[in-house]
C-alpha cells in the first residue's frame, strides 16, 4: 500500500520554499489579500482513505475549478449536445481570451476557457432549480459538506472587475450563443467560480472523476462512468489553459486549476487529490500546486502515462 500520508509530509516541506515565488491574482481585488504562504493537500484514495497536510480544511476561493462541475451538471442535462454550443479542443490562449471567438462564430474552443464557461453555465439557467443553488448542492452532496457557501466579497469584487468575462459574455450574446441574459448569466458565474472549499472538500468532490462515476460514500452512479471518462478527458486536454502540455508532461493526470491558486486531478482507478498554493505562474496556475502534484506523480510512479 502506498503511504500516501508520509508522501505529503514530504512534498509539504519541499514546496515550502517555492511558496512566495507565484504571484496571487489580483485582477479580482479580493484574491489580492490572499497571503501566498500558504498551502494544503489532501488526496482520498480509493477506499475512501483521506490523507491531508497543511491548511487541508480551510476554505479558498474555487474560481475555474467550478468549472469542472457545471460541465459535469450541463453533461447530465444536454448529454451529447452540449458539445454543438462548446467544443473539447485545447485553446492554446489564456482563459479570458477573446481571441478565438470573433472567426470562429461565438463556439468556444471548451468548457474551461471563461467562454465555454459561460455557456455551461447558461445551460444550467435553463433547468427548474436555480442554477447556483443546484451547483451548491451538488458540491456539498459530493463533498459530504453542508457548509460550504458562496463568499459575497468575491463575486461582488469579480462582479465590478470582471470586464474581460462581460466582453465575452455580449460578444457571446451578440452571436446567438446565450439564451438567457447576459446579467443573469454573468453574476450565476461570479457566484460559482467564489464558492469557498477546502482541499478536503474538493477532493471528495473529484472522488466520483476517480472511481467511474460513483461518488465517495455512495453505491449509485453520479455520472456513467463512460461520461467520467469524458470529463476527465477534458479536463486532460483542457483543464490548465496554455499550459496544458507543461502540466500533462510534468504531472500525468487530468486536472483543473482556479486562480484561486488550487487545482483538482484524478488518478481513475487510485485516488483524487485536491492541491493549494494561492501563488500562481503566468498562466494562472498555482506554482507551488504543479509542483506538488509533479512530485506526488515522480514519488509514486502513479500517473495516467
Ligand atoms: O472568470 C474569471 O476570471 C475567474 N472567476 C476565474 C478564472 C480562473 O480561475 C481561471 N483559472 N485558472
Amino acid at each position: 500500500m502506498t503511504d500516501y500520508s508520509g508522501i505529503l509530509a514530504e512534498i509539504y516541506d519541499e514546496v515550502q520554499s517555492h511558496l512566495r515565488s507565484g504571484k496571487v491574482a489580483d485582477y479580482i481585488p479580493e484574491l489580492a489579500a490572499v497571503d501566498p504562504g500558504q498551502f494544503a493537500m489532501a488526496l482520498v484514495d480509493l477506499e475512501g482513505g483521506v490523507h491531508s497536510c497543511g491548511l487541508a480544511h480551510q476554505g479558498f476561493s474555487i474560481q475555474s475549478i467550478s468549472k469542472t462541475f457545471t460541465l459535469t451538471l450541463a453533461l447530465k442535462d444536454q448529454g451529447a449536445h452540449l458539445w454543438d454550443r462548446v467544443g473539447r479542443e485545447p485553446s492554446g490562449s489564456s482563459f479570458n481570451s477573446l481571441l478565438h471567438l470573433e472567426y470562429e462564430e461565438g463556439k468556444p474552443r471548451n468548457p474551461f476557457i471563461n467562454a465555454g464557461a459561460l455557456v455551461g453555465t447558461d445551460c444550467l439557467l435553463a433547468g427548474k432549480t436555480p442554477a447556483i443553488d443546484r451547483v451548491l448542492q451538488t458540491l456539498r452532496r459530493l463533498s459530504g459538506n453542508e457548509k460550504i457557501e458562496i463568499n459575497p466579497r468575491v463575486a461582488n469584487s469579480e462582479q465590478e472587475c470582471g470586464f474581460r468575462n462581460a466582453a465575452l459574455a455580449n460578444f457571446l450574446k451578440g452571436c446567438g450563443r446565450l439564451d438567457h441574459s447576459v446579467d443573469t448569466v454573468l453574476s450565476t458565474y461570479f457566484q460559482q467560480c467564489a464558492i469557498e472549499m477546502s482541499a478536503v472538500d474538493l477532493a471528495r468532490a473529484s472522488f466520483f472523476l476517480a472511481n467511474q462515476g460513483v461518488p465517495l460514500g455512495e453505491s449509485e452512479t453520479f455520472v456513467s462512468a463512460n461520461r467520467a471518462k469524458y470529463i476527465n478527458a477534458v479536463m486532460l486536454t483542457c483543464g490548465t489553459y496554455d499550459s496544458v502540455g507543461d502540466f500533462a508532461y510534468r504531472v500525468g493526470l487530468p486536472g483543473k486549476s482556479g486562480v484561486g491558486g488550487g487545482i483538482i486531478a484524478v488518478l481513475p482507478g487510485q485516488f483524487s487529490v485536491c492541491v493549494w498554493a494561492p501563488g500562481l505562474d503566468a498562466a494562472g496556475n498555482s506554482l507551488a500546486g504543479v509542483m506538488a502534484l509533479e512530485k506526488l506523480t515522480t514519488i509514486t510512479g502513479h500517473s495516467i502515462f
